[in-house]
C-alpha cells in the first residue's frame, strides 16, 4: 500500500496485478507480519471454556460470523474501508440454530445485530416505539409542515418536572405477544448457556480470531462442530508496516490507496486449522449471472462443504444451496403468503443445514 495524495488527475478503482511494492500474502506470512489483537488470548481462553461446558453437556456447536469487517486507513485510526452487512443473516440463523439444540459461537462485528434483540434494532423497530407510560398526557395529533411551529415542543425542564417516579411503564398491548415470545426464548438460552459471543471489527481481528478459535476452542467439538460463515470479510487491507500512524492530512490532491490482497482463509480453515469440522460458507454478488458460478468455484477452489449463494436485492426470500452432490445448486425460497405471514428465510436454511450436518456426521 502507498498512500500518496496525488496531484492529477483522479484515481480509478481499478484491479491490477500486484506491483513490486506490493506482498502478496499467504496465510502463514499474513500472521506472521500483522499484529494479533491484545484481546486476542483472554478471547479464545473464554471460548473454550465455554465449548468444553457444551462439549460436556453433549451438544453441537456452531460457529456464526456475523456483520461486515473494516479496513483501517491509519494506526490511529480516523478512516476506515467497510463491508456491507448489518448483521441480519448472522444473528437470525443464530437464533434458529439455537432452537434445534446447537450451542452457538456467536463472532459479531461490534454493534451489528445480535440474536433476539434484533426484533427491536434502532434502526428497524425502536425499542422505545413499544413502551408506554401510564398516564402519559395525550399526544397531539403529528403537525402537518404548515401547523408544526405553532406548537412547541415540550423544554427538558418542562420534562423533568412533569415526571412522576410511580409511572409505570407498560407494553404497547399490540406488541405483548411477540416480545414476550422473544424474552422467554432468549432468557431460556440464557439459562442454559447455549449461546456465547465474541466481537470484531477489523478484518485482522476477524482472520485472527477466525484461526485461533478453530484451532483451539472449535476442535474440541470434532465433527460436532459447524462453520456457518456469514460475514462480509474484506478482500483487501492495509498492512499495518505501510499505514500512515496519523490521521491522513486532506488539502495536497486527491488520495491514493493502494490495498493488498487478504489471503483467502478457507482453504486453511478447511485443511488445516479445522479439518474434522462441516463448513459452510456464504456468497454474495450483486450479478445474478455470476452467484452460480461463483459459489461453484469457492467450492473447488477451497474444498470445503457447501456455499450458501445469495443475491444482495433478492438475498431475504431466496438462496441457492450449491454441494459437490449438488453442483447446479438448489434454491430454497419462501412462498410470498410465508413471507407476509413473517417467516424467515434462515428458519428454512437452517432446517436443512441441520440435516445435512447430521448426514454428513453419520456417514463417518
Ligand atoms: O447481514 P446481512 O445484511 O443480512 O447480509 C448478509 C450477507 C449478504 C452479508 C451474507 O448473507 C453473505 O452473503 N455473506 C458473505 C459475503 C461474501 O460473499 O463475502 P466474500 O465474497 O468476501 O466471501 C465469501 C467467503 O469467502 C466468506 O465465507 C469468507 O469467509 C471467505 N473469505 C473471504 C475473504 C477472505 N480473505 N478469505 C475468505 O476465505
Amino acid at each position: 500500500m502507498s498512500l500518496t495524495p496525488a496531484p492529477s488527475p483522479p484515481p480509478i478503482l481499478s484491479n491490477t496485478k500486484p506491483r513490486k511494492t506490493q506482498t502478496e500474502f499467504s496465510a502463514a506470512s499474513y500472521f506472521a507480519t500483522q499484529p494479533a489483537p491484545p484481546t486476542l488470548d483472554r478471547d479464545v481462553a473464554s471460548a473454550r471454556e465455554w465449548v468444553q461446558r457444551q462439549v460436556t453437556a453433549g451438544r453441537r456447536v456452531v460457529l456464526v460470523t456475523s456483520g461486515g469487517t473494516t479496513v483501517p486507513l491509519e494506526l490511529n485510526v480516523v478512516r476506515f474501508l467497510d463491508n456491507f452487512s448489518a448483521g441480519t443473516r448472522g444473528a437470525t440463523s443464530a437464533e434458529y440454530f439455537l432452537s434445534q439444540g446447537y450451542a452457538v459461537l456467536f463472532m459479531h462485528r461490534q454493534h451489528s445485530l445480535q440474536p433476539y434483540s434484533r426484533h427491536y434494532s434502532h434502526s428497524v423497530h425502536p425499542f422505545l416505539d413499544v413502551l408506554e407510560l401510564e398516564h402519559e398526557p395525550a399526544q397531539p395529533e403529528p403537525a402537518s409542515p404548515e401547523t408544526a411551529p405553532s406548537i412547541p415542543a415540550p423544554t427538558h425542564d418542562q420534562d423533568e418536572a412533569n415526571i412522576d417516579p410511580n409511572a409505570q411503564i407498560t407494553v404497547r398491548p399490540d406488541t405483548q405477544a411477540h416480545l414476550a415470545s422473544v424474552l422467554r426464548a432468549y432468557k431460556r438460552v440464557k439459562r442454559s448457556d447455549a449461546l456465547h459471543t465474541v466481537t470484531f471489527v477489523t478484518v485482522n481481528e476477524y482472520l485472527f480470531l477466525l484461526r485461533a478459535l478453530a484451532q483451539d476452542a472449535l476442535s474440541l467439538a470434532g465433527r460436532g462442530a459447524l462453520y456457518y460463515l456469514a460475514a462480509a470479510v474484506s478482500d483487501f487491507f492495509l498492512p499495518t508496516q505501510k499505514m500512515s500512524e496519523h490521521k491522513i492530512q486532506s488539502g495536497k490532491g486527491t488520495l491514493n490507496i493502494e490495498m493488498d490482497q487478504v489471503p483467502k482463509i478457507l482453504r486453511p480453515l478447511t485443511e488445516d486449522w479445522s479439518a474434522n469440522a462441516f463448513i459452510v460458507s456464504f456468497k454474495l454478488e450483486t450479478d445474478m449471472a455470476l452467484l452460480l458460478p461463483k459459489a461453484r468455484q469457492a467450492l473447488d477452489r477451497y474444498g470445503h462443504h457447501l456455499v450458501i449463494g445469495n443475491e444482495l436485492h433478492t438475498r431475504k426470500h431466496q438462496v441457492v444451496f450449491v454441494s459437490r452432490a449438488e453442483p447446479d445448486g438448489r434454491w430454497v425460497r419462501l412462498e410470498r403468503t410465508e413471507e407476509e405471514s413473517g417467516k424467515e428465510i434462515e428458519e428454512l436454511i437452517i432446517q436443512e443445514l441441520v440435516l445435512q450436518h447430521s448426514q454428513w456426521i453419520a456417514a463417518a
